[in-house]
């Protein structure tokens, strides 16, 4: 797919169709994530795949978020800073939790390449969502990535022009 196509096509889809994710779609889909780049190159994610329909809703109920449940597949995003923290010390938390939204960025792209749809869920309940999915301690939950196809496309919502968002030089600074 086109890169364009695939960055500025992807939305964020909040209504799916009940049709099943194959498990190899789902493989290739978080395969992605391993290319993204990483401070250290190490990659200090893991991914719980969600597809029981009694924890989507529970999922869907400690985000806050009931559209989630009709989402076949959830994929809980997990962050463990571990490595990151020695060999970074103070800076790992930082750079796993960076680690982990350059990834799914790479996750998202990807489905989208497959016709498939997403949205990144970072509203939830980190006690319920962890305890849920018996996250262990020393790994945290980041979000959660909804996956399926896609029932209700989304418009493109308002995005800032360029120009708004761009400095030159220094902060503020606009091109003369
Ligand atoms: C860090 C982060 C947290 C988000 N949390 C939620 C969320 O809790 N619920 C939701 O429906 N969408 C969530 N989103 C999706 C955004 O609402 C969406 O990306 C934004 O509206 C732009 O739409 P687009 O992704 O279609 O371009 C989140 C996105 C990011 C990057």
């Amino acid at each position: 797919m086109d890169l364009d196509k695939a960055i500025q096509g992807r939305r964020s889809i909040r209504e799916y169709s009940e049709r099943k994710v194959s498990l190899d779609n789902i493989a290739e889909v978080l395969d992605a994530a391993r290319f993204a780049p990483a401070a250290g190159n190490i990659q200090n994610f893991y991914f719980v795949i969600v597809e029981d329909k009694k924890k989507r809703k529970q999922i869907a109920e400690a985000c806050n978020q009931i559209w989630m449940e009709k989402a076949p597949v959830h994929i809980a995003l997990c962050n463990s800073p571990g490595r990151l923290k020695v060999l970074y010390k103070k800076f790992g938390d930082h750079y796993s939790v960076q680690n982990c939204a350059i990834a799914s960025q790479n996750i998202m792209l990807k489905a989208f390449s497959l016709n498939l749809g997403t949205c990144f869920v970072g509203s939830f309940n980190k006690n319920k969502i962890e305890s849920l999915l018996k996250i262990p301690p020393k790994v945290k939950v980041e979000g959660i990535i909804t996956l399926g196809f896609v029932k209700k496309q989304e418009e493109i919502p308002r995005k800032l022009e360029l120009r708004r968002i761009t400095y030159f030089e220094e902060f503020g600074k606009n091109l003369k």
